[in-house]
């Protein structure tokens, strides 16, 4: 049985919008690794917590909540799919408002340590691709290969809307270029696993690349780290 740290993770942290959640989904399929998309887990949370009637800085109420959700992934499907006590809420916690209610609660140390477990669990055979903001970091400091995604805001506005239009939600650029702005502002500057490359991270600037152009770099990078 080999031990948890000698199952290799690959992170892949970045700001929202950097193509991210795109990248490290078809990186862990290429590799046949299992997936954590720990954005979800603040989704998740915040979602459950506004259902429950929980307010959004309740520190300790939300660390409790966060351990006893039944959260799952089903490995089936697109990808998409995320179970709240067997229900299926993967689009109501994609929504802007679940993203800025996720980081919202994503600033409570004691929520990120109540996470912090949960998290880990995944490190499965045969490997993890773990896609967030400290996962290089906080979560899986001895990673094998760690990767910083970047773009400029209006870049990731753009992604965004075209996404959002894609699901036949509209949104005006302006809105999600300021709620892009916020996040990353609270993000970065939170005094708990703020958004920072880890010192022995790689970082990729994708605001020129589009999405097979960024995989063959990260194919590359993860090659680099996993093959020295
Ligand atoms: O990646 P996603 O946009 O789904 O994440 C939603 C929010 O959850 C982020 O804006 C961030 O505040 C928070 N988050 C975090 N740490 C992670 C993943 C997400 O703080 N590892």
């Amino acid at each position: 049985m080999p031990t948890e740290s000698s199952i290799p993770v690959i992170t892949i942290d970045g700001p929202s919008g950097s193509g991210k959640g795109t990248i490290s989904r078809m990186l862990a399929r290429e590799l046949g690794f299992h997936f954590l998309d720990s954005g979800a887990l603040y989704r998740l949370l915040a979602f459950a917590a506004q259902r429950r009637g929980i307010a959004l800085d309740d520190e300790s109420a939300l660390a409790a909540l966060s351990g006893e959700l039944d959260i799952r992934f089903p490995a089936d499907g697109d990808g998409d799919r995320v179970l709240l006590d067997g229900e299926d809420v993967g689009d109501a916690i994609r929504t802007e408002a679940a993203g800025s209610g996720a980081s919202r609660v994503a600033v409570l140390p004691a929520v990120r340590e109540a996470l912090l477990d949960r998290q880990r669990r995944f490190r499965l055979v045969p490997g993890l691709v773990a896609d967030g903001r400290d996962m290089g970091t906080v979560v899986f400091p001895d990673a094998d290969a760690k990767i910083f995604l970047t773009a400029s805001a209006e870049e990731r506005a753009r992604r965004r809307c075209k996404q959002l239009n894609e699901k036949r939600i509209l949104v005006k650029f302006e809105d999600v270029l300021a709620d892009i702005q916020v996040r990353d502002e609270r993000d970065a500057s939170r005094s708990v696993a703020p958004l920072q490359p880890a010192q022995d991270a790689d970082l990729l600037d994708t605001s020129e690349l589009d999405i097979p152009a960024t995989i063959e770099r990260l194919r590359d990078l993860v090659n680099n780290r996993l093959n020295p």
